[in-house]
């Protein structure tokens, strides 16, 4: 398989590890992701560990990212941070509506929406997640369900905005609860993402577009995932926390490489 999309694998490290644990891991995936030149590699720290993991990251490929920005530059949002105080800390990348942001703190599509915004507007490369619960896929409204989630995300962004962007689609029903999707069902949404991002801004667009999964990815699953034509990589939770399984991830069987 010829890739037309560079593959990226992020640790999204949630509300896990001190400044130490997050300083002493970013160091260990340095290592791990060393000599990989034909993939990224990202992690998302904790906002506390964000600036002291960046300083370890900065003579590496490993890019930094931020979990999560409020959509306002600045003022009176006690206990949020900006997407620009992320940029400034040093983050590149940002995730932007985690499911368990979604789901757990109860951000809207349009919330969601303004954060991919902000980040844009900072200068960071956003992380779009997407994905339904059990109960959407169970009453056959997966697909509905995303098509709003994408639809509202990537609205009025303009081709370079667009060009910035990733997706992540991480059914939630598989976020760290060791049910992965089976390499049919993560290819065949993956597949809808793609046609959809195609109808919605473009072929083009959508032939770039970085499309990663996420939901237990761990060692044994990640070479059937990433096989398949439209996965691009992954967004890896419980198991970019334990760096050797973290680095068997990252060195995944590329088909290209
Ligand atoms: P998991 O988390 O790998 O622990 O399922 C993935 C995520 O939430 O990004």
């Amino acid at each position: 398989m010829i890739r037309r999309r560079r593959p990226l694998i992020a640790g999204n490290w949630k509300m896990n590890l001190t400044v130490r644990g997050s300083v002493e891991l970013a160091r260990e995936v340095v290592a791990a992701a060393r000599g990989l030149a034909d993939r990224d590699v990202a992690v998302f720290p904790g906002a506390l560990a964000l600036h002291a993991v960046a300083a370890i990251l900065a003579d590496s490929a490993v890019l930094p990212g931020s979990q999560n920005h409020w959509y306002a530059p600045d003022g009176a949002f006690t206990g949020e941070v900006s997407a620009a105080q992320a940029r400034d800390a040093g983050a590149r990348i940002a995730l932007v509506g985690h499911s368990e942001r979604r789901h757990i703190l109860g951000e809207s599509d349009e919330t969601v929406a303004r954060k991919v915004a902000a980040g844009l507007e900072a200068g960071l490369g956003p992380v779009l997640c997407v994905g339904e619960t059990l109960a959407e896929r169970e009453s056959s409204r997966t697909e509905a369900v995303i098509e709003r989630q994408v639809r509202t995300g990537l609205a009025g962004l303009s081709a370079p905005a667009l060009a910035r962007m990733t997706l992540a689609y991480e059914p939630v029903w598989a976020i760290g609860t060791g049910r992965t999707a089976t390499p049919d069902q993560a290819g065949e949404v993956h597949r809808f993402i793609r046609g959809l991002v195609g109808t919605l801004h473009g072929r083009a667009v959508a032939e770039d577009m970085r499309i990663l999964y996420g939901g237990s990815v761990k060692p044994d699953n990640v070479d059937g995932l990433l096989a398949l034509p439209d996965i691009d990589g992954a967004l890896v939770g419980g198991a970019s926390l334990d760096a050797t399984q973290f680095q068997r991830i990252l060195r995944f069987r590329c088909p290209a490489s």
